[in-house]
């Protein structure tokens, strides 16, 4: 039987968010918790989501990633899609972008991708595809219908692993995401789900670190324009741990991006609010540079006060924070906030989940900086192909 798994981490903010939507810096780490996309070709000729019709409208990530990767009007057939993992939903663990980048990624291995045959220079370029450096020798265009434009001569059908790329399933997790949160996210979430480690957004090309590329996404007030690195953690991260306590109140990423935005629009003047976060993260990843993990915990800290003062924090997210403080180096909230999760940097990963155990919340331990995305099989794949 045809069938593709692939998988992808959650992921946790050390410092930056809200304030990286607006272009400034930003530090994500992938965390061990992952989400799991399996793949196969549908039993009764239907669309299906864990053994039940798939409803598009319920699940606009994956019917977006479908739209793009998986086009219904070529003739792709239904699929059978079941997930599983262990990142709770709209928690702040980008639950949705791992959930994007795995499918992304399960989509691609199973249709495979066209490239040229090797050119005298011996490079091999992309005939369709998205990402930030096609080489195509023509201009990749959506309008011409995803497919290759040269005889099949010039080109061949490259299958399984080799034909996943991070930077395709992050530029179109990204996509997918900004659709839901009304045309506003940075590529934070995307970036991190699919490359894994630790992830810097900069508004600058940050020295010391490796550069991936450049995202721009147009919003309604501007055009934004973010620079993404990935960073190898400081060999003394290994002694470090992340305690995520989980307030159990269901906090929608779009909804938090949305009042933030309409903040800034009664209030102007309250763009410095978002600056000084972005003056925070900056000194947050001077830290992580230098290996400076009780700076990097004071700094989370810091960057915790700015988010109260935005409004994104919670009764509950502070209750957790409070309580995880007087073990770990720092402690703040992750993700959009309203809820969700909060996030202690600790050395005593114990005492501090049992402290945001006690004080009410559910607790998961991760290290800094795990895997990005994987094929986990593709068993004779493609599952689907077109010439
Ligand atoms: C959500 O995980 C992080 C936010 O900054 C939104 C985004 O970056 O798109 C709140």
């Amino acid at each position: 039987m045809e069938c593709v798994t692939a998988s992808a981490p959650g992921k946790c903010i050390l410092f930056g968010e809200h304030a990286v939507v607006y272009g400034h810096p930003a530090v994500a780490v992938a965390i061990d918790q992952r989400i799991s996309v399996k793949i196969q070709p549908s039993p009764n000729n239907l669309w299906l989501l864990d053994g039940s019709s798939l409803n598009m409208n319920r699940n606009p990530h994956i019917k977006g990633l479908i739209e793009k990767l998986w086009p219904e009007q070529f003739g792709a057939p239904p699929l059978s899609i079941h997930i599983e993992g262990n990142i709770p939903r709209a928690s702040g663990l980008g639950s949705s972008a791992a959930l994007s980048v795995a499918t992304a990624a399960a989509l691609r291995t199973a249709r495979g991708r066209w490239v040229s045959k090797t050119d005298g220079t011996q490079q091999q370029h992309w005939l369709e595809g998205f990402g930030s450096t096609i080489t195509n020798s023509e201009p990749y265009d959506n309008s011409l219908g995803f497919f290759a434009q040269e005889s099949p001569a010039e080109r061949y059908h490259i299958t399984g692993k080799s034909s996943v790329d991070y930077d395709e399933c992050a530029i179109l997790a990204h996509g997918v995401e900004a659709a839901a949160q009304q045309g506003r996210a940075s590529p934070m979430d995307s970036s991190t789900c699919s490359h894994g480690g630790m992830i810097i957004i900069s508004d600058v090309i940050e020295q010391g670190v490796d550069y991936l590329y450049q995202r721009t996404l147009a919003m309604a007030d501007a055009t934004r324009h973010w620079h993404i690195h990935k960073m190898t953690p400081p060999s003394n991260a290994e002694d470090m741990f992340l305690v995520i306590g989980n307030t159990g109140i269901y906090a929608p990423t779009g909804k938090q991006v949305a009042n933030v935005a309409d903040m800034l629009l009664q209030d102007p003047s309250r763009m410095k609010e978002i600056d000084t976060i972005g003056q925070i993260a900056r000194r947050g990843i001077e830290a992580l540079k230098e290996g400076d993990f009780d700076r990097v915990g004071r700094t989370m800290t810091e960057n915790q006060l700015m988010l109260s003062s935005i409004g994104v924090s919670s009764p509950e997210l502070d209750n957790l924070i409070k309580a995880a403080s007087p073990s770990s180096l720092g402690a703040k909230l992750t993700g959009a906030g309203g809820g969700g999760c909060m996030v202690a940097l600790t050395k005593k990963p114990k005492e501090t989940s049992d402290a945001i155990e006690l004080a009410g919340g559910r607790t998961l331990i991760s290290r800094l900086g795990s895997s990005g995305l994987s094929i986990d099989d593709s068993q004779n794949a493609p599952l689907w192909t077109k010439a």
